[in-house]
């Protein structure tokens, strides 16, 4: 049915790739996955092999490849308006803000600025917190992901992901990583620890007034790494107390993916003064968004325009996103499959030494490989072994972690029970040939 969308040879389009495209696109796989279409939870390559996708295209098939649902919303949107650019008013634009206004936390951030990536959101998020409290200096967290443009690879904290030259202004705070501590101690009787370093972070790195703290609440490309219940209570306050407002970078842990809130951050029982969003929001098509407590966005004072900010057709996909979640009730469905594979992923656990770790919430699960349970050594070789028996056996799978020795996991919402029991089967197999070659 598909035949006609691919009109190069598999060898032709790798070929290509190596000759025209940067070699900085790294693919996954000794050989690269050529993909050729998909639906729902199913991806095909062009050799004809269907898998069960639980990546989603890092994170962000929030409701299944080519929804229908979404993609009659966009259909409809393309032979109506496609293209205005932020300097002209249109309605997809405001629907889609009104609806982000009433569904974030206490309802109290309601002004939406959209552009095309998290990259771009959260550069507006920074760019909103130094005009709002005057001050410049930036925290981030160790082990986290804002991006690729200049000022978000600064903000970084992983070697990997930081190109080019350093950027003044930003200083990294101890994460929330219990698996590894960094300071050597175990929750609870840690007191956390990691939290109340916040204090001597500002006090000992920073001129002592901070513009902001950004964090994701599950750190996503550091591996799905999820703090205790106090975490962000305590760092939000510190924060709070030397001037600076909390941006809760939510490209990955918002729209339902956490199970049962709209919003990573709203597990924590802390109010961010801005929410940046991106991936998952569009199901693929390319949005990026920073909601703001009014005051912080009145803040922003003279003018900025987004080319393809708020684009009509993006805004469509987005706001037919959020009514498929409501419709379909997937808050509630990504808590009840997502608790069903935490089970199914600890039973994995329980058999395979290989997995030190299995964390995360909703449907956003990671398992962190080790060499040993006892050193914790990464098993990042084994890891990029499991990748290629999980392509072997059908399934897709994310790769992350600083050591580069975590599987993740991040199905579509509507998947169900026996997605979860297909899937865990397949990896099961995947597991077993990583140890017999070990
Ligand atoms: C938490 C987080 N913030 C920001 C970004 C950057 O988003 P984008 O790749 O859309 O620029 C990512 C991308 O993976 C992310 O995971």
């Amino acid at each position: 049915m598909y035949d006609h969308l691919v009109n190069m040879t598999k060898h032709e389009i790798l070929l290509a790739q190596k000759e025209f495209l940067f070699p900085a696109v790294f693919n996954y796989y000794r050989e690269p996955l050529v993909i050729s279409h998909a639906k729902n939870q199913y991806v095909c390559d062009v050799d004809g092999n269907q898998y069960l996708d639980f990546f989603g295209g890092i994170v962000t098939v929030s409701v299944g490849h080519c929804n229908e649902s979404v993609n009659r919303a966009v259909h409809a949107q393309m032979d109506k308006l496609e293209h205005v650019s932020t300097v002209f008013a249109n309605e997809p634009q405001v629907e889609l803000a009104k609806k982000l206004a009433q569904i974030t936390p206490a309802g109290a951030l309601t002004k939406s600025f959209f552009t095309n990536s998290g990259t771009e959101a959260n550069e507006t998020a920074i760019l909103a917190a130094r005009c709002f409290t005057g001050s410049t200096e930036v925290i981030a967290l160790r082990h986290s992901y804002h991006g690729r443009s200049a000022g978000m690879m600064g903000l970084t904290g992983q070697s990997t992901w930081k190109l080019g030259p350093p950027q003044a202004g930003f200083v990294h705070a101890v994460n929330a990583y219990c698996y590894r501590c960094p300071f050597g101690l175990e929750y609870p009787s840690c007191e956390v620890k990691c939290a109340q370093d916040m204090e001597q972070v500002i006090r000992t790195t920073t001129s002592g007034r901070v513009a902001a703290l950004i964090a994701e609440p599950i750190q996503g490309v550091g591996g799905f790494i999820t703090p205790p219940k106090e975490y962000f209570k305590i760092i939000t306050d510190i924060v709070r107390r030397y001037g600076g407002i909390f941006i809760a970078d939510e490209v990955q842990t918002a729209w339902g993916r956490t199970g049962t809130k709209w919003f990573g951050i709203e597990h924590w029982g802390v109010q961010p003064d801005i929410i940046t969003g991106a991936k998952g929001l569009g199901n693929g098509f390319p949005i990026g968004v920073t909601i703001a407590r009014p005051e912080v966005a009145d803040a922003l004072k003279g003018v900025t325009i987004s080319t393809f900010g708020g684009n009509p057709v993006a805004t469509t996909a987005a706001k037919a996103v959020i009514d498929y979640i409501e419709e379909q009730n997937l808050l509630r469905n990504t808590e009840e499959v997502g608790g069903y594979l935490k089970n199914r992923l600890l039973e994995l656990k329980d058999k395979h030494q290989i997995i030190g770790d299995v964390r995360g919430m909703g449907l956003l699960f990671a398992l962190e490989l080790v060499e040993d349970r006892t050193t914790k050594a990464p098993a990042a070789t084994a890891t990029l072994r499991l990748m290629e028996a999980a392509r072997e056996n059908r399934i897709l799978v994310g790769r992350g972690g600083l050591y580069g020795n975590v599987i993740r996991l991040s199905p579509p919402m509507n998947i169900s029970k026996s997605d979860v029991d297909e899937f865990v089967q397949r990896l099961d197999a995947g597991l077993a040939q990583t140890a017999s070659v070990a």
